[in-house]
């Protein structure tokens, strides 16, 4: 059986990264891998397949950035002849990004079957890019491996017929309990100067919290009254660096003494700043699955989470923010 698996942004790494380890205890199946190119810098791409320890893509469609409609178009045009070319028995999608949808649509129309690993998560928020592409894949895939109970319960709610879809547990947390114990090699403490729980780490990159300028100055209102006690890291996703750069934000950020931004980093060194840190800020789905496994405290910036509040509990009493971002 051949199987093409799809990455196309940063978090799909960790997913996929054990699925291609578990095909070398599978002889019956021939994997591909294919890199939509949808995030292609060193440090939001390469760097995780080097650490990984990741096959390198058989394909890359370099696609890059652009409009939502562009992006997924551009995707689905070039992966039309990937499929033509190499006709797999199945296309593996993981997540909520563009890729996952682009890919899954072009693999449904071409009638090869399709699996969605991580299906079934909802926020409920139709206004988040993520929840369209949760929603859309979930209803066109064959196989729907459901990493939570929630998921299970959301996509039966939805009609999914209950014989395609399983309770797989999360490979991304498989990702993370493998390479844990090589994270807390990582000196990226020393590197920065910082000590153990000495430090908040924060990430933020959802359109909701950085490309409405009022909302992120909201946020950089509680990190200035955060910092004054305890520093921040901040490793900075490309699309948050832009939106930092226009003039009155850059004046802010400079002006506080104790945050710090960095480049993006790599998974080692994440998990080990995560692991080492008093409390995580983040607007990231995956890092409040992750500080939970790690035990470390976590507020989730944003009004809404897809991570249940029932199923993951102890994601949620940590990480859960039932209240809007202001109130966090
Ligand atoms: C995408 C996913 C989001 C995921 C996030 C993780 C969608 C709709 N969104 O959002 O679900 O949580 O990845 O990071 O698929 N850029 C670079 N270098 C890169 C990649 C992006 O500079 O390697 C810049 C570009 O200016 C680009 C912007 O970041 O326009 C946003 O990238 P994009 O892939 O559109 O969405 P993300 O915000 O990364």
């Amino acid at each position: 059986m051949k199987i093409l698996n799809v990455v196309g942004a940063r978090p799909n790494f960790m997913k996929v990264a054990p699925i291609m380890e578990a095909y070398g205890k599978a002889p019956g199946i021939r994997p591909m891998l294919v890199h939509t190119g949808q995030h292609y810098d060193e440090r939001m791409s390469d760097l995780f397949f080097r650490e990984l320890g990741m096959p390198k893509p058989d394909i890359n469609l370099e696609v890059g950035s652009g409009s939502h409609a562009k992006q997924t178009a551009e995707i689905m045009v070039r992966f039309e002849p990937v499929l033509l070319e190499h006709r797999p028995d199945a296309v593996l999608v993981v997540g909520d990004v563009n890729s996952t949808i682009a890919c899954g649509m072009v693999a449904v129309k071409l009638g090869i079957k399709l699996i969605h690993v991580e299906a079934g998560l909802r926020s409920g928020d139709r206004s988040m890019p993520e929840e369209i592409n949760r929603v859309l894949t979930d209803s066109i895939s064959d196989l729907l491996f459901c990493t939570e109970r929630s998921g299970m319960e959301n996509l039966a709610r939805e009609g999914v017929p209950p014989q395609r879809c399983h309770m797989v547990g999360n490979c991304m947390v498989d990702t993370l309990l493998k390479n844990i114990a090589r994270a807390r090699k990582s000196d990226v403490l020393q590197r920065f100067e910082l000590a153990e729980r000495g430090f908040v780490v924060v990430t933020l990159h959802r359109p909701s919290n950085v490309d409405d300028p009022a909302a992120l100055a909201r946020l950089l209102d509680v990190f200035e009254v955060i910092q004054k006690d305890l520093r921040i890291v901040f490793p900075v996703h490309p699309r948050t660096r832009q939106r930092l750069e226009q003039d009155a934000l850059r004046q802010r950020v400079a002006a506080m003494a104790n945050l710090h931004l960095l480049e993006p980093a790599g998974y080692l060194d994440f998990v080990r700043l995560c692991d080492a840190s008093k409390l995580v800020l983040t607007d990231s789905g995956g890092i409040q699955e992750e500080t939970t496994i790690m035990g470390v405290p976590c507020i989730t910036l944003r009004d809404n989470t897809e991570r249940s509040a029932r199923t993951n509990s102890s994601a949620t009493i940590r990480n859960g923010c039932s209240r809007p971002t202001g109130a966090c």
